[in-house]
């Protein structure tokens, strides 16, 4: 592939992340180049390149390649913002290891998320969902979807796992909020990176005075204190599962309720069928793609991937919302399709990073979409589409989501 076809008339590059059209698809950009050059340079705004990946078979390519690192610390890592290299730049829990460290830390974990482990919470993620959308209920329209329902039940269930007393929600919620956001300095993320590190590291040390019998009880028990890992480890893997299974799970859940009401007929048919829900969740998956702009990688080898050679120590973007929507694995991809089959979306990733969480969001999702829709079958949205604001950054999210419905005397 002769990469000079994608610059501009000027002679640029593409700059990355590129601008949507409209917030409920990726840019255009990623259809036209995946047409011609699915593995093209980018340009970043610290004045580097980076090869962007848009077609979904070399996106799976590259994220299951072994010569492709995750490590933030590796010089060719790309960032898309100042503010995500703030972020990012000093992790040190298994999302930026390699193998073999990376292996060895994420087991220490992935007993807790299985899919038989996390199938034995349905009941707790259920009572959580039905006491969140009953107090919904009984506040009465209009309420904001986002604060009252979407941020509570990913919150509250982390607390429940993790032996965190739910008010104390609020803090990481609002630290993890200004990691994310599109409007953080770097410093202002630094400064939350370190509060969330501290306090993961404060719940560390609170467990070995006081366990219970939540997860970072046992990971002390079983772990720190055997010698397996070490506490400054331990509290950075804490701190990302926090932060993992939250902020995500909250806008999918928003942005899976706000494309539902976007689609009407769907949604009628999953009032009627409800054994509908998990296909209709895979697709809202693909569909919104939340997790839209990375992950990144750097090349540790040269390797050949989309016709063209990605050289040692350069960056690669491989934006999840691009390789969801191309139509050599998901025809007419622009089209939300609950009955599509769409369980090979890589809105989780692939490769040996593929999201650990996974089984616990599935859960959440189809319980708190099934439980919504059955308690409130009128709602709707308070306010026309064209005022909703989706935020694109790191994630696909958004700040407000007024609904409302009729309230039956
Ligand atoms: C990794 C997406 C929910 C924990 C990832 C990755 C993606 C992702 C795309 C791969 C990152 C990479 O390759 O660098 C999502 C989405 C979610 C969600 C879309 C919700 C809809 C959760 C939940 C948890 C979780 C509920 C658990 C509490 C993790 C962890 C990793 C990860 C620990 C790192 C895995 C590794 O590096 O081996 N997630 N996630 N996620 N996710 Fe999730």
């Amino acid at each position: 592939m002769d990469v000079t076809s994608v610059r501009d008339e000027a002679g640029s590059l593409p700059r990355f992340p590129m601008p949507r059209e409209t917030p409920f698809h990726p840019p255009a950009a990623y259809a036209r180049l995946r047409s011609t050059a699915p593995v093209t340079l980018v340009q970043l705004w610290d004045g580097r390149t980076a090869w962007l990946v848009t077609g979904y078979e070399e996106a799976r390519a590259v994220l299951a390649d072994p010569r492709v690192s995750s490590r933030r610390q590796h010089a060719g890592y790309p960032f898309a913002t100042p503010a995500r290299a703030a972020a990012e730049r000093g992790e040190r829990a298994f999302i930026s290891q390699d193998p073999p460290d990376h292996g060895r830390l994420r087991k220490l974990v992935t007993k807790y998320f299985t899919v038989r482990r996390i199938e034995t919470l349905r009941p707790v993620v259920q009572g959580i969902a039905d006491d969140v959308i009953g107090r919904a209920a009984a506040a009465g329209p209009p309420i904001d979807l986002v604060r009252e329902v979407a941020l509570e039940v990913p919150a509250r269930t982390i607390c429940h796992l993790f032996g965190i007393p739910p008010e104390e929600r609020f803090f990481f919620q609002s630290r993890d909020h200004a990691r994310n956001a599109l409007d953080s300095t770097p410093a202002e993320v630094e400064a939350a990176t370190a509060e969330m590190l501290g306090y993961a590291a404060e719940l560390v040390a609170r467990k070995e005075h006081t366990p219970d019998d939540g997860i970072v009880s046992e990971l002390v028990r079983d772990q720190l204190h055997t010698g397996a890992v070490e506490r400054d480890q331990l509290v950075a893997i804490v701190r990302h599962l926090l932060a993992a299974g939250h902020d995500t799970t909250a806008n999918m859940i928003a942005l899976g309720v706000l494309e539902l009401l976007r689609h009407p007929d769907q949604l009628d048919e999953l009032k009627r069928r409800p054994d509908l829900w998990p296909n209709a969740v895979e697709e809202l998956l693909r569909y919104v793609s939340v997790f839209q702009i990375s992950p990144n990688r750097v090349a540790t080898e040269d390797l050949e991937v989309g016709g063209v050679v990605i050289a040692a120590g350069e960056g690669i973007i491989t934006p999840l919302a691009a390789a969801n929507r191309d139509a050599r694995a998901f025809p007419d991809p622009d089209t939300l399709d609950i009955h599509r089959e769409a369980r090979h979306h890589v809105a989780f990733a692939y490769g040996v990073h593929q999201c650990l969480g996974q089984p616990l969001a599935r859960l959440e999702l189809n319980v708190v979409y099934e439980t919504l829709f059955r308690r409130l079958p009128g709602l709707a949205l308070a306010v026309d589409t064209d005022r909703i604001v989706v935020r694109q950054y790191l994630l696909s999210s958004l700040g407000e989501l007024p609904v409302t419905w009729q309230v039956t005397p």
